[in-house]
């Protein structure tokens, strides 16, 4: 059996990666404990049975910690998750970012050249598209970045296309996330965000097991059929599916995918939505527009299917119930 390693593999999306692949790769995880814990192991061991042996506690942005590890793993493959991504603090704290997520990003590609490992998929994010107009393409140029986060993300990606240029034996997959929401259906994994989370869901599961009073809907004065804006929510195990996916169909070369369901939801039909499958009220209080904030982020994903035959499954119905299945089991 092949081996694949996933840095990061502890946090919310790497947890369910592993969950789906461990029956056709033996699945090793590098991860610096920065936004994720050893209880979360014990909760992935409930699901999937990955040794401790294969789990390392390291941090990928420290060449001389890294290669320690990577060198007694050796991988056939590599998924790189591990990155900050709180918009907000990077935006306070740029050198953070740029000094975790960039060097990271350098390390797994010199460790790769250095231990021949020939395929790479990275964790990147629709933020790297900037202000333009949805449905996002991947032939589209990539506009400024709004913060630091989307500008290590968008840096990351094009170190990675120009490792690939001097690799000709490399295969690389970028695959750019929409809004990966929702929790795996038996309520052990799923995201837990530190202090007030930033994201829409997970702060309306706070507000539905009554951590915290209301949701504020920032702005519903924007130009879309309800005033709220327009985002592509997508399941987290079909996010993870993907990443099967394009490990499982890689080819030679440099190949970028949207990952997505390619429909769009506004902020009021989400918290329909939830308040339809859960039949828990969410108060809403609209207050002013976040900085930064985009009208509509939505994902063409005639690409991902047509090269990859990957196409999300689960419904904004499965997304809430499993979502609030993993924030009941939170208390
Ligand atoms: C955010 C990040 C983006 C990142 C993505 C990861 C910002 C500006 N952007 O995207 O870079 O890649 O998360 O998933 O943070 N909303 C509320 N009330 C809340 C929270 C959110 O009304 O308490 C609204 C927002 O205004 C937005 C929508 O919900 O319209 C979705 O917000 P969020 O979940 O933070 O995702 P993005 O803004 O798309």
């Amino acid at each position: 059996m092949k081996t694949v390693l996933l840095t990061g593999g502890l946090g919310y999306i790497g947890s369910h990666i592993a969950v789906c692949l461990q029956q056709s790769w033996r699945v090793v995880i590098v991860d610096n404990l920065a936004n994720s814990s050893l209880e979360q192991l014990d909760r992935l061991q409930q699901l999937c049975p990955i040794a401790k042996a294969d789990v390392f506690v390291a941090d990928c942005a420290d060449l001389t910690a890294f290669e320690a590890v990577y060198a007694s793993i050796r991988p056939d493959a590599v998924i790189h998750l591990a990155g900050h991504k709180a918009v907000g603090e990077s935006v306070e704290k740029p050198l953070m970012y740029y000094h975790n997520n960039l060097n990271a990003t350098m390390n797994v590609l010199t460790l790769c050249a250095r231990y021949a490992t020939r395929t790479l998929i990275f964790s990147s994010s629709a933020t790297v598209y900037g202000p333009q107009v949805s449905p996002m393409r991947e032939d589209m140029a990539l506009l400024e970045t709004l913060n630091p986060y989307a500008e290590t993300k968008a840096m990351s990606e094009r170190m990675i296309r120009d490792f690939v240029k001097t690799h000709p034996d490399f295969q690389s997959t970028v695959l750019r996330y929409f809004n990966p929401v929702g929790a795996h259906p038996s309520g052990l994994i799923g995201e837990r965000p530190n202090g007030i989370p930033n994201n829409l869901l997970p702060y309306i599961q706070q507000v539905a097991s009554g951590k915290r009073p209301h949701l504020n809907v920032f702005g519903n004065d924007y130009p879309t059929p309800d005033g709220t804006p327009i985002r592509d929510y997508i399941h987290v195990m079909d996010l993870a599916q993907a990443h099967v996916a394009a490990l499982n169909g890689a080819t030679l070369g440099h190949h970028v995918y949207n990952v997505g369901t390619g429909k769009g939801t506004s902020v009021l039909e989400l918290v329909t939505a939830f308040e339809t499958a859960t039949k828990i009220r969410i108060p809403v209080v609209v207050t002013a527009r976040r900085a930064g904030d985009l009208v509509e982020s939505t994902a063409d994903v005639s690409k991902i299917e047509k090269e990859l035959g990957w196409k999300a499954t689960r419904s904004l119905e499965t997304i809430c119930l499993d979502a609030w299945k993993f924030e009941s089991s939170q208390r």
